[in-house]
């Protein structure tokens, strides 16, 4: 995936007040697929959920896209430490980070979406709503895929 100058500068300005953070920072200690950290997932997922946004010209409002995706894995947990959910984690994670995120900022109905179904169809009765959602559930089992068959390096994407 190549983005322009501009692109990862219209990005960045999207992510002000999320990449700062004590969450962030956490999220950048958990691990999500073999060495890939939480925050480097969902970096990948915002930028690639902004670039198939602009190269299939498909509309979809990039602030609230960039935002929802890189919230959409804060559940704030490393899950394969004991005591969190385990196995049941890709069912519960979505509405243990649209919790947290909740709390933490202000969303908008299409940013609580994205984080609520992006593990659609997994999760059933909580699916896309938008193009935004879509977007970002489908660059998430992108990314996810791509960081485990690649989890025994670090990537950047
Ligand atoms: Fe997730
Ligand atoms: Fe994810």
């Amino acid at each position: 995936m190549r983005l322009t100058r501009r692109e990862n500068l219209e990005i960045g300005k999207y992510l002000q007040g999320l990449r700062g953070t004590k969450e962030a920072a956490l999220m950048r200690r958990c691990i999500q697929h073999g060495r890939i950290s939480t925050y480097e997932h969902v970096v990948c997922v915002a930028r690639l959920s902004f670039y198939i946004n602009r190269r299939l010209r498909l509309g979809a409002p990039d602030a609230e896209l960039v935002r929802g995706a890189f919230l959409h894995d804060f559940y704030l947990y490393d899950w394969h430490e004991n005591g969190y959910p385990g196995r049941l984690h890709g069912f519960r994670h979505p509405a243990i980070a649209w919790r947290k995120a909740l709390r933490r900022y202000r969303l908008t109905p299409i940013e609580q979406n994205i984080i609520l179904s992006h593990m659609w169809p997994l999760t059933f009765f909580s699916f896309p709503r938008s193009r935004a959602a879509l977007i970002v559930c489908l660059a998430d089992k992108i990314c996810s895929a791509y960081e485990v068959i690649v989890q025994s390096r670090s990537i950047r994407c």
